[in-house]
């Protein structure tokens, strides 16, 4: 069956059908649903959800630049399709990383490098594509040197860490025609697919406003936002990016719209020196006599509950003592400092509104007092409702007052296990490798012009949120 055909029979493709103005016979005859008040319709879970089995044209080769987390996690998809990727160079400034993962995929020792400008040094294209997976500070100078040499590039976000370097990749692209993907790897989550895909079958009428609820689980802004490499906005990006970057994007791509301003408030709440607990030393592996009381703890966090361990190098040694010595190490020390004393300075709560093309509002929460992630969307529309917490999503027809949902657990099917961001990360890769085999750019989800787009409202936000006015995009 064609998909299509498929969405239409499980009343996904109503086009403007539903919509006020519309006689209302033709959108409710168009639906699906079962009759009488509280019964659990499941049939959006039959909304298609695409392998990552790729379909290419050839064989396409990659240069990982920054063997970290983000390198290894596309690399992978090396591994499990590789008719479709092969590894052919790895970059990182750390020597330990390059090899690892280079010889994880049978890297030739002259295709091994350290500095990103090593790839670049001969001027020549090694290879199809390259993946730019270093810091925040480092994607502008490879980007703009990939495309100029030929390459296509995965581009992790944030794109660039100002508006004029972002503005600047996108004419860069356009000069030399070559594709981008940035990894807003949200989009390409199967949940989020089929919440576009309701959507856009019209179900939920004209969209009025949207609430989205980003909670940062606090472990994971202690980790990351506190201690780790995005704890400072002028090294790396403003929060609203280097974490939000993601969730203002879903809003612009969901609703398919662009945004017209954007006006945004939030500040470091909790995480400095003031709250300290009195006696807590610099680092939580001096001795701390608030351990045991504190959620917060690096030992806690690291060696008990063996969260985010991906920074250690610890290659599948998750032994308590291994990981123990590793928070004592100078190396990766930085990530035993109390979360009262680092050096920390973006906001640990963020709320941003913003009125989109058509008058559609969005209001935006981050914030890192939350016992778990998994982002709560509430779409509010004219003809019906939707609530989703990243695993599930239910919708209510005001016609029909009969639940929807979608609940497909993402673990349970197989392909994607193991794909972070809700199957996301190598869904994406998957898409970005059919683009580079077939030369088409049609087959990520949208152009870069859309990605940037969506960083702009960011860098407004920002803005707004320093200067205390609303920004018009
Ligand atoms: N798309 C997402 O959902 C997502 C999630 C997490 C991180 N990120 C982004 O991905 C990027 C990488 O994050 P990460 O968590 O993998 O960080 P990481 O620190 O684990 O990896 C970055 C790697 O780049 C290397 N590096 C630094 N400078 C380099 C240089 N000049 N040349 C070559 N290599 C260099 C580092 O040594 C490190 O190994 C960041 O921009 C981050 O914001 C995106």
């Amino acid at each position: 069956m064609e998909r299509r055909d498929f969405l239409k029979s499980c009343g996904l493709v109503l086009g403007a059908g539903a919509a006020m103005g519309t006689p209302l016979s033709a959108a409710a005859e168009s639906l699906i649903l079962p009759s009488g008040d509280g019964e659990v319709d499941k049939s959006y879970n039959d909304i298609p959800v695409r392998g990552l089995k790729p379909d290419v044209a050839h064989q396409v080769s990659v240069i990982i630049i920054g063997a970290g987390n983000r390198g290894r996690t596309y690399s992978r998809y090396a591994e499990l399709y590789p008719e479709a990727l092969k590894v052919t160079g790895v970059s990182d400034i750390l020597p330990d990383r390059t090899e690892w993962l280079s010889n994880k995929h049978d890297v030739a020792p002259e295709m091994r490098f350290g500095h990103f400008r090593e790839v670049f040094a001969s001027g020549k294209k090694l290879a199809d594509a390259v993946a730019i997976c270093t810091p925040d500070d480092r994607h502008f100078e490879p980007c703009m040197k990939a495309l100029e040499l030929g390459y296509d590039v995965l581009l992790e976000k944030p794109v660039a860490q100002t508006e004029k370097q972002c503005k600047a990749i996108l004419a860069q692209a356009k000069k030399y025609n070559r594709i981008v993907a940035v990894c807003h790897v949200l989009r390409y989550s199967p949940y989020f697919l089929a919440m576009r895909e309701v959507i856009r079958s019209g179900v939920l009428g004209e969209i009025a406003c949207i609430q989205h609820l980003e909670p940062v689980q606090y472990a994971h802004m202690a980790h990351s936002y506190v201690r780790g490499s995005w704890r400072r906005s002028d090294e790396t990006t403003p929060i609203i990016l280097a974490k939000s970057c993601h969730d203002l994007d879903i809003l612009r791509w969901l609703l398919d719209k662009p945004c017209e301003s954007i006006v945004a408030d939030g500040n470091l709440f909790f995480f400095k020196k003031e709250n300290a607990p009195e006696g807590a030393p610099a680092k939580c592996t001096d001795g701390c006599p608030h351990e045991a009381r504190c959620p917060y703890s690096a030992i806690t966090i690291y060696t008990k509950l063996k969260q985010h361990l991906g920074v250690f190098d610890l290659h599948g040694d998750k032994d308590p003592e291994h990981i123990l010595a590793r928070l004592k190490d100078p190396r990766y020390s930085s990530y035993a400092r109390c979360v009262f004393h680092c050096d920390n300075n973006q906001p640990d709560h963020y709320v941003a509104d913003m009125l989109f093309e058509g008058g559609t509002s969005a209001s935006f929460t981050m914030s890192a007092f939350s016992h778990k992630g998994g982002r709560r969307t509430r779409i509010l529309g004219t003809m019906g409702y939707l609530e989703g917490d990243m695993s599930k999503f239910t919708v209510w027809d005001y016609l029909t007052r009969t639940p929807k949902v979608w609940d497909r657990r993402v673990a349970d099917i197989p392909e994607y296990r193991g794909s972070g961001h809700g199957g996301g990360d190598l869904a994406l890769v998957r898409d970005f490798v059919e683009a580079v085999s077939w030369q088409d750019k049609d087959r990520l989800s949208s152009t870069i012009d859309v990605s940037i787009e969506s960083h702009l409202m960011g860098f407004a936000a920002e803005k707004s949120r320093r200067n205390g006015k609303k920004q018009k995009l």
